[in-house]
């Protein structure tokens, strides 16, 4: 996967690229990323790249010419037929995306979707936002990572990076690490547990040092039901459940009942 970020800042991002999963990711040829600062395509004197709002207002909006050009040149060098002998195929349908509070909430079926991309472009909102130009005709798709206002979207950028990296295959190093946790199949993960066997005379559950294994599937896949229905019971309404799980959340409820909870 190749990730290019448009942003004015690119200095915030290597210290979190340079760790870690994601640092791993890189050395291994599943994630490349490249920094592209916006001010660099400003072709004015003073690299001017914001201007306060037609009609008044607070704030500045970060202007139109700029970012075309950053997103246009980086489409033309995917053209060079040293990359591909058919330009067309690299560029068509290039996912161009804003990080902004007003797009479509990141979840973790988003980053699966985004995962399947060979290539994507995140580009960073500041301020009070982009000239509405660049949502019309530039911009692919909207994501915002919560209800609440950054200062911009590059840490935005880097959650979307991390949340779709930690899918690429291999990246994980177990196969199907990915697979079993909180959202991916859309419950909560329950509790983990390593050693010491008893810390402060509080135990490890016994059924996780029996060695039976359908046992401890079993278990897990209660305590993740019970959790949700705790933490998260609108998730219960769309995972996919079988006659067991039913079983036990009805248990659930009945001892709720009971306790009168
Ligand atoms: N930029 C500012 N706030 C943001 C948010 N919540 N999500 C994505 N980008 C943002």
């Amino acid at each position: 996967m190749h990730i290019h970020i448009l942003t004015l800042f690119p200095g915030m991002f290597p210290a979190y690229l340079n760790e870690s999963i994601l640092k791993k990711a890189q050395e291994m040829g599943q994630l490349t990323v490249h920094l592209h600062n916006i001010r660099d395509y400003a072709t004015d004197r003073h690299h001017v790249t914001d201007e306060p709002p037609f009609g008044g207002g607070g704030g500045m909006v970060l202007k139109p010419e700029p970012i075309f050009t950053a997103v246009e040149s980086l489409i033309s060098s995917l053209q060079s037929p040293l990359e591909s002998g058919d330009w067309r195929l690299e560029t068509a349908g290039l996912p161009v995306i804003l990080l902004t509070p007003q797009g479509r909430p990141f979840t973790q079926s988003i980053a699966q979707e985004l995962a399947q991309q060979e290539r994507l472009v995140l580009l960073c909102g500041r301020y009070e936002g982009v000239d509405e130009r660049v949502r019309q005709h530039l911009v692919t798709d909207e994501i915002s990572i919560g209800d609440y206002v950054l200062t911009g979207g590059e840490l935005a950028a880097l959650v979307v990076v991390d949340a779709v990296t930690r899918l690429l295959p291999g990246v994980l190093g177990a196969e199907g690490a990915a697979e079993t946790d909180s959202h991916a199949n859309g419950l909560l993960e329950g509790p983990h547990y390593t050693k010491p066997a008893d810390f402060r005379g509080w135990s490890v559950p016994e059924v996780l040092r029996s060695g039976h294994a359908a046992r401890i599937a079993r278990w897990r896949r209660e305590e993740s039901l019970r959790r949700t229905w705790q933490r998260r019971p609108d998730m219960l309404l769309t995972a996919v459940l079988t006659e067991a799980d039913r079983w036990f959340l009805g248990r659930l409820a009945e001892e709720r009942l009971e306790i009168g909870d």
